[in-house]
């Protein structure tokens, strides 16, 4: 069931999604050698809290903490740690939600530690690039496949790989809501190009790009996505509404 949200409700989702653009900001300000992502963690949640919001990860499914963090080969899903400290070199997914009034915002980037590999800047450009070709097809009348398409068909023409395992959704109310948004096209033909896209319809689009292969595996910790062949991976995320005016970014 998709819930289509007026002017006023996506006005609200634009107040908390302001909230985790800043966090996000205010983390990567603070991305650099030597920071652990435990410390990171806190300040996001400390702004949230300042701003009225709530972080949405924390408790979801018993996540433990309000940042996802994603370094190297971690796709998605790291555990904050005070063991676990950033250094020259790395790349770091940061993944941050809120609630704010009863309404969701949910974006996520990757960026440098210092000065990285060429491979890795290339990653990280490519990753960034194939979310705003997404984003470029969330328009009424187009079909939800053609976001996935975008995303898919720019990444393989780069030599990367789109992992499979997770996928974007729609957002509002709830942290997670239908639909569910592939970054590939499925293979099951019989879901033609996806569903009708609508005006009031707010999705978060995530492309998670690997250099080597798509598959990924769980660490013990029960959360943590790691490549199976140890390649980089880099994570970008946005949300997204649908208008008549075409794709309006709300955590820009
Ligand atoms: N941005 C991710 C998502 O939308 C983060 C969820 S992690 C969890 O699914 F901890 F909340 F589960
Ligand atoms: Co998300």
């Amino acid at each position: 069931m998709i819930y289509l949200k007026s002017k006023e409700e996506i006005d609200k989702m634009r107040s908390a999604a302001q909230v985790v653009v800043e966090a996000l900001e205010k983390l990567k300000e603070n991305v650099v050698p030597g920071v652990s992502t435990w410390d990171l963690d806190r300040m996001a949640e400390e702004l949230a809290i300042k701003k009225g919001a709530k972080p949405a990860f924390k408790g979801y499914s018993n996540y433990p903490a309000s940042v996802c963090f994603a370094v190297n080969d971690e796709v998605v899903h790291g555990i904050p740690s005070k063991k676990k400290i950033l250094k020259e070199g790395d790349i770091v997914g940061l993944d941050f939600g809120v609630s704010l009034e009863g309404y969701y915002g949910d974006s996520a980037i990757t960026v440098p530690v210092g000065d990285v590999s060429s491979l890795a800047q290339k990653l990280l450009a490519v990753t960034k690039e194939s979310l705003n070709r997404g984003i470029a097809e969330a328009y009424p009348g187009n079909r939800l496949f053609d976001i996935s398409g975008a995303i898919q068909t720019y990444v393989e023409e780069e030599g990367f790989s789109i992992v499979r395992s997770f996928v974007g959704h729609g957002i509002g109310r709830k942290l997670h809501e239908d639909p569910q948004v592939p970054n590939f096209v499925p293979e099951n033909g019989s879901h033609g190009k996806g569903i009708k896209l609508k005006p009031g319809m707010v999705i978060a689009i995530e492309p998670m790009v690997n250099v080597g292969r798509p598959d990924i595996k769980i660490l013990n910790d029960g959360w943590t996505a790691v490549t199976v062949d140890g390649t980089l991976s880099a994570h970008f995320e946005h949300t997204v509404a649908v208008t008549d005016e075409g794709p309006v970014v709300l955590t820009q």
